[in-house]
């Protein structure tokens, strides 16, 4: 066995155990009234940075969460790597069909069950307790910084500015994150690529008032029934979405890269089967693996109106309202489709309702190369813990930093994620396997070494 498994072994209740005392802080960012458990776990991450052994740990005030910093340099020569992660998590909700309590951590069938476990708390723990290895073994080959935020799940919205400020300090030779997903544990993969958001909350407004839907009811619009159309109207008989313009932007894969990208191992029957489904559906001419990673999407996120409460209330509603998500593909602009997708959606509305589009949060698609030092030492580093090499995957979900690292700080960025897309994440149940917690502890050390290797050997 290898020192680093060894020693990954010997510890391995202990970064359980602290793991457990972090997924124990309902950081929610999106529910305000969890603020003081979200700063609370920033403190919880700035004291195991301490502990661990980074200096300069500081918690950095922003209009919005608090960002996590911490380093060591040990020779300004040496190449840097940036830890990016995020402290914050989802809500819970709807709480009554977890199975445990989401902020009482436990582990059933070598999974921890927690919100957070996945996403990303357990993966940005994995990296302290690799760091703390890495210091203790007299094994850390390069400088580490540590940007760990809290603003991850609702957009990242005052990140770019803290980079901007920031820009000497962040001063590095790549970024590493682990807040992504491989295909199995026995089919390890680094992703190459994330989509892009595009965020909408829209408001159908019909009469100034809610009425009896038998006395004013086939008289008016009702804004929930104008609404269902409008947004059935989005897409045509193929799921291809029909706002003009809206593919305008996006860079068709090439026939090379589509089989490449088909050539990873994916069971459609598997998938149907774990997700209790009759059928797959999606966008005609692509596999489901392509619509869920190459290609755009527009998707109702929730929906409401009118009356949801018990038994039968006959009325006609005032107001219906959606949350829309498109998520984008390069080289789409998140502020462009949002633009698109208002002047669209207003143009579609009969003139018996008022609409109003409101924008959220967005980012851009990236695309991360597999010919660059960081994705090779990824590499390397996954071919010796799991020892198979791991297979370059397009993910389909979103974090915006990381076209901003590239853009305001001219990082280049490695997404080893130890995930699987099974963990629940956002979901009731969210889990994290054991094995992947203790697997990522144990190939991180791996990454720097040979990552400072590659970059000594030019
Ligand atoms: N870690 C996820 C993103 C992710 C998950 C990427 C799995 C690839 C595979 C991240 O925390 C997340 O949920 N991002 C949001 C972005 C948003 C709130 C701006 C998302 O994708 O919905
Ligand atoms: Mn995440
Ligand atoms: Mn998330």
């Amino acid at each position: 066995m290898s020192d680093i498994k060894h020693i990954v072994d010997k510890n391995s209740e202990r970064y359980l155990n602290e793991l457990f005392a972090l997924l124990r802080i309902p950081s929610v960012s999106a529910d305000p009234k969890y603020k003081t458990d979200v700063l609370r776990m920033a403190d919880a991450v700035k004291d195991s940075l301490v502990a661990a052994g980074a200096e300069k740990v500081e918690i950095c005030p922003t209009p919005g969460y608090p960002i996590v910093y911490g380093e060591k340099i040990i020779d300004t020569n040496l190449p840097t790597v940036l830890v990016y992660g995020h402290y914050d998590v989802q809500p819970p909700d709807p709480l009554e069909l977890w199975t445990s309590p989401p902020f009482e951590p436990v582990i059933r069938n070598g999974n921890i069950y927690a919100r957070g476990s996945a996403d990303d708390k357990g993966q940005v723990f994995m990296h302290v307790k690799a760091f703390e290895l890495m210091l203790q073994n007299n094994l850390l080959p390069c400088n580490v910084k540590f940007m760990i935020e809290g603003e991850e799940e609702v957009g990242s919205s005052n990140l770019d500015n803290f980079l901007e400020a920031n820009k000497e300090r962040l001063k590095a030779d790549c970024v590493l994150v682990s807040d992504t997903s491989m295909i199995a544990n026995d089919i390890p993969s680094i992703n190459t690529g994330l989509r892009g958001l595009s965020y909408v909350e829209v408001e159908v407004t019909g009469p100034n008032r809610d009425l009896h839907s038998g006395v004013y009811g086939g008289g008016v619009a009702n804004p929930i029934n104008v609404l269902c159309e409008m947004i059935a109207s989005l897409k045509d008989s193929d799921l291809h979405i029909s706002i003009p313009g809206f593919y305008d932007d996006v860079i068709e894969l090439s026939q090379a890269e589509r089989d490449a990208l088909n050539s990873a191992p994916f069971e459609v029957e598997e998938y149907k089967r774990e997700l209790k489904i009759g059928d797959v559906m999606g966008e005609k001419g692509y596999s489901t693996l392509e619509r869920t990673a190459t290609r755009p999407t527009l998707d109702v996120n929730g929906i409401w109106g009118g009356y949801t409460g018990e038994g039968a209330k006959t009325v006609l509603p005032s107001k219906a309202y959606a949350k829309i998500s498109m998520r984008l593909v390069p080289n789409q602009s998140p502020d462009k489709i949002t633009e698109l997708f208002k002047k669209h959606f207003e143009s579609i509305a009969p003139a018996g309702v008022k609409v109003e589009v409101r924008p959220h949060h967005g980012g851009w698609p990236v695309v991360t190369p597999t010919d660059s030092n960081e994705y090779r030492a990824a590499a390397k580093a996954m071919q010796t813990t799991f020892g198979k090499e791991p297979i370059p995957a397009r993910g389909g979900g979103s974090i915006p930093i990381v076209a901003s690292f590239e853009k305001i700080l001219g990082l280049k960025t490695v997404l080893m994620g130890f995930g699987l897309d099974t963990d629940d994440i956002h979901s009731p149940d969210e889990h994290y396997g054991v094995f992947n917690y203790l697997k990522g502890i144990e190939t991180i050390p791996y990454f720097f070494r040979y990552y400072a290797e590659m970059k000594q050997n030019g």
